[in-house]
């Protein structure tokens, strides 16, 4: 492991490629044991380019083992973003019934074909495998061809009353398609409510169900915005609802956000979760189409967020969805410790921290001995994020633009901040309010600085997974 991923900036906790560039979470699905993890990938450079699907796996969504390329481009186009299901009933055929295949469900773009005069051709492939260590693309590809929709991408599958749904983003709208076999595909609606943010175009849609404290089954329906985010740039939103396994309607009015912060796009949800476990797991791409192709790392570009388990807490507040930490996250901390005091230094810039606000207004900065800082702020309603002089900022206008959220009379109780060399996840409330942010300083953070926080809060220190 000497002098490997250890460069400058490179994320000890978090899952970022070997080398070159990667966006978008794909095809996430477990089976027997394995997490998978692919991911939009170009192997040739540090910036997007012809897009392959990248491939990991893990036992426990923390340490991951890098395995190689799984998809590449072929005569229909670039593998663009999709999904991938555990096909138990062998309902395609492209497995057996004594093993039933994995198939992946991914876009091709396919920038020669240019039918329509202006747009790039998109259509919808499958892939199988058995374990997931080798793919074979199917031969009559591709299964859902374009129709003259303008965009047509990033198909995410789930077996629902007894058949396949697919939610596929549409520029401005979610489609939903159903199939009996993943290769016959009907169309069934669309969902564009009025309201809804459509400042940049629609992608990488996740339609699944979460279950209220009372019970009560909601589905969930997120939508990655490539701009127009709370932070400006790419971000995430979601709407509440019910699916009847042809429509998703829902009575929300008001736009609501995954994450306030400017890093955390393109998340999708993890499939084939065993029942006895039951928790929706998430993971997004941190980093943002702003300036994503020019943060200052190499010879890598991109990183995930952390896992987070997805929870219904309520449908009528803007906070409604939470997303948490994963528990598995725990058994990096190698040393807690309670720290008491309004200034303490950091031996490692690899740390949890837990605190409880004292007062209504708080802060919380990390510095270095450069002066470079980031600060996080309550004052009254208004929640700021503030990485103006946080280290490296200038690879793009408006990067250290301050973030806020209008916190709507939410009371805080409980901060939590991840801090992993080049970014901090906030977690509020255990997640009722996430802030997702890249940082680049040029010397590691050393300096906790607290105001209006109790005197006492846990500080883990914690272990690299490579
Ligand atoms: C989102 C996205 C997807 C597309 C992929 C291409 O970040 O633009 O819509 O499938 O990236 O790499």
């Amino acid at each position: 492991k000497e002098g490997i991923y250890n460069e400058k900036f490179r994320p000890q906790i978090h899952f970022s490629p070997p080398s070159k560039w990667m966006n978008d979470p794909n095809g996430l699905v477990y089976l027997d044991g394995e997490y998978h993890l692919f991911y939009q990938y170009n192997p040739n450079g540090n910036t997007w380019g012809p897009m392959h699907w990248g491939h990991a796996i893990s036992k426990d969504l923390v340490y991951w083992q890098h395995l190689p390329i799984a998809l590449y481009p072929d005569e229909h186009g670039m593998i663009f973003s999709g999904s991938a299901v555990y096909d138990e009933n062998n309902t395609s055929g492209l497995g057996t019934a004594e093993n039933p295949p994995l198939v992946a469900i991914f876009t091709y773009h396919d920038s020669e074909a240019k039918k329509s005069g202006e747009e790039d051709v998109q259509s919808q492939g499958i892939a199988f495998s058995t374990r997931g260590r080798s793919w074979t693309k199917f031969s009559q590809n591709p299964v859902l061809s374009n129709s003259g929709r303008p965009d047509f991408r990033d198909p995410k599958v789930i077996w629902v009353n007894n058949k396949w749904v697919m939610s596929i983003a549409v520029k401005d709208k979610i489609q939903f398609f159903s199939s009996p076999n993943l290769i016959n595909w009907t169309f069934e609606s669309d969902f564009n409510p009025e309201w809804a943010n459509y400042e940049g175009v629609w992608k990488c849609p996740d339609l699944f169900p979460l279950t209220l404290p009372s019970g009560e089954e909601k589905w969930i329906l997120l939508v990655s915005v490539i701009s127009g985010g709370p932070q400006k740039g790419s971000a995430t939103q979601y709407f509440i609802g019910d699916f009847d396994g042809k429509t998703f309607t829902t009575d929300l009015s008001q736009i609501r956000w995954l994450d306030y912060g400017a890093d955390n796009y393109a998340g999708v949800t993890w499939s084939n979760i065993p029942d006895a476990d039951g928790r929706r797991i998430f993971i997004g791409w941190m980093s943002n189409w702003y300036y994503a192709q020019k943060t200052p790392t190499s010879p890598w570009r991109s990183a995930m967020t952390l896992p987070r388990e997805l929870k219904l807490i309520g449908t009528d507040k803007k906070f409604a969805l939470k997303s948490s930490p994963i528990d598995e996250l725990n058994k990096l901390r190698k040393t807690s410790q309670y720290k008491y005091g309004s200034v303490i230094s950091l031996e490692e810039p690899l740390v949890e921290l837990e605190l409880v606000p004292e007062l209504n207004d708080f802060s919380i900065s990390f510095s270095n001995i450069k002066g470079e800082i980031v600060t996080l702020n309550k004052s009254g309603d208004d929640l700021s994020f503030d990485r103006s002089n946080s280290g490296k900022v200038d690879f793009q206008n408006g990067f250290g633009a301050v973030h806020h959220v209008a916190l709507e009379g939410l009371d805080i109780y409980q901060v939590q901040i991840f801090l992993d060399n080049s970014s901090q996840e906030i977690f509020i409330n255990g997640g009722q309010v996430t802030l997702t942010n890249l940082l680049f300083p040029n010397e590691s953070y050393d300096k906790v600085t607290l105001q209006g926080f109790k005197d006492k809060f846990t500080l883990h220190y914690l272990s690299s997974i490579w």
